[in-house]
């Protein structure tokens, strides 16, 4: 690698590799080897990367308007929001943008402080809901809070289960925030038990059930939204990732129940709903809203599935759709990310010790993904 770093700081551990240029399931490096994608940018490029209709809808709009900001109307806004809201939350819904996963959560928290005139935050154990200050107090993981400290108050957290859920939430609690599928944590998806307990809870307690769907929605588990695969239907809902087909963006959704609580001055922010992001989104939905495309997701997913069971060393393999992790009977799963990335130019992600995660891009082919469990063969037989 050309590259020398001496003025980023150092909060990312970067791997010694730039990539340069990006097609599909595929990315080459500066020195044009081709690697295998099976991250995505933590589920970022889920279209794959540069999506030619998603190239071609930031170009034309690039060369129309870039930015006008959120005191005007423009086009592509509109009609985003009025897609996001139609195939979400049912009738009434209305979208607020965002410029991240982190902001998203952030917008749902306040919407549901603002409802509820205060109250507390729950959030689950093995949860990651961003950085920023309120979705970081939500996110109940020691390492990531302590050099912080003090966070947001009125934050608490319990195990992701029925009861735990039913003991936790109380009068007092304005929001329960969940990923219906944990991803930072390794890849857990929650029971529908669980899903329907936290709805019961909050419908008891004039509680906002907020899904944060970042990672795992717009078709990653094979279905649109994570929650279309489960019986609940949540109040407020966050996306972002996989959304502008690799521009930042994100998105609160807001049920009929909390359609109407942000008035003008509430909340706001410079960037979001530009219109090139927005133009960008529109491509990907067009993408997603393919059927068989989601099928497909299901199908190869089970099969990435089976193939990784029968890999040396592996111990337990879970997942979703395309959303998958599989645990290293003997730990090591950094080393192996690494020797996969160097060795196999096979791009993952270990969440933990033991854990590998896989994110490819939903338009990854069968023959991608043997190509995928080959490597891992390779780096795995002893
Ligand atoms: C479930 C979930 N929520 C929120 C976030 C934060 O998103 P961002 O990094 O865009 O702020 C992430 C990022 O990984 C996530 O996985």
């Amino acid at each position: 690698m050309s590259i020398v770093d001496d003025h980023l700081t150092a909060n990312y551990a970067r791997y010694p590799v730039a990539f340069a240029r990006g097609e599909g399931a595929r990315l080459w490096d500066e020195d044009g080897n081709e690697h295998l994608d099976f991250l995505a940018g933590i589920s970022v490029s889920n279209v794959g990367h540069c999506h030619p209709a998603v190239v071609a809808a930031i170009q034309a709009q690039a060369a129309q308007l870039i930015h006008v900001g959120n005191l005007f109307y423009t086009e592509p806004m509109v009609a985003l929001a009025s897609r996001l809201a139609r195939h979400s939350l049912g009738d009434g819904t209305r979208v607020f943008f965002t410029n991240s996963g982190a902001e998203a959560v952030e917008a749902a928290i306040k919407c549901a402080r603002k409802a509820k005139q205060g109250g507390d935050v729950v959030s689950l154990n093995g949860a990651f809901h961003g950085r920023t200050y309120g979705a970081l107090s939500a996110t109940p993981q020691e390492s990531k809070q302590a050099p912080f400290a003090p966070l947001v108050p009125g934050f608490r957290s319990c195990e992701p289960t029925a009861a735990a859920i039913t003991a936790a939430v109380d009068d007092r609690t304005a929001a329960l925030l969940l990923e219906p599928v944990q991803g930072e944590s390794g890849v857990w998806v929650l029971d529908d038990d669980v899903l329907v307990a936290a709805r019961e809870a909050c419908d008891r307690h004039g509680a906002a059930l907020v899904f944060d769907e970042v990672q795992c929605g717009l078709g990653r588990t094979g279905s649109f939204w994570a929650f279309e695969q489960t019986p609940v239907v949540p109040d407020l809902m966050t996306t972002a990732k996989g959304l502008g087909g690799g521009l930042p963006i994100g998105a609160l959704m807001a049920g009929p129940a909390y359609a109407d609580v942000y008035a003008p001055g509430d909340h706001g922010s410079t960037f979001p709903g530009g219109p090139v992001i927005m133009a960008a989104a529109h491509a990907v939905l067009d993408v997603l809203a393919d059927e068989a495309l989601l099928a497909r997701v299901r199908d190869l997913g089970e099969h990435l599935r089976a193939g990784l069971a029968e890999l040396p060393g592996v111990g337990a393999v879970r997942g979703r759709g395309l959303m998958n992790a599989f645990d290293l009977t003997e730990g090591g799963a950094p080393d192996l990310v690494r020797r996969a990335l160097l060795e196999e130019r096979l791009v993952l992600n270990a969440t933990g010790p033991v854990t590998v995660r896989l994110l490819p891009p939903l338009v990854v082919t069968a023959e991608q993904v043997d190509e995928a469990l080959a490597r891992l063969t390779r780096l795995l037989t002893p």
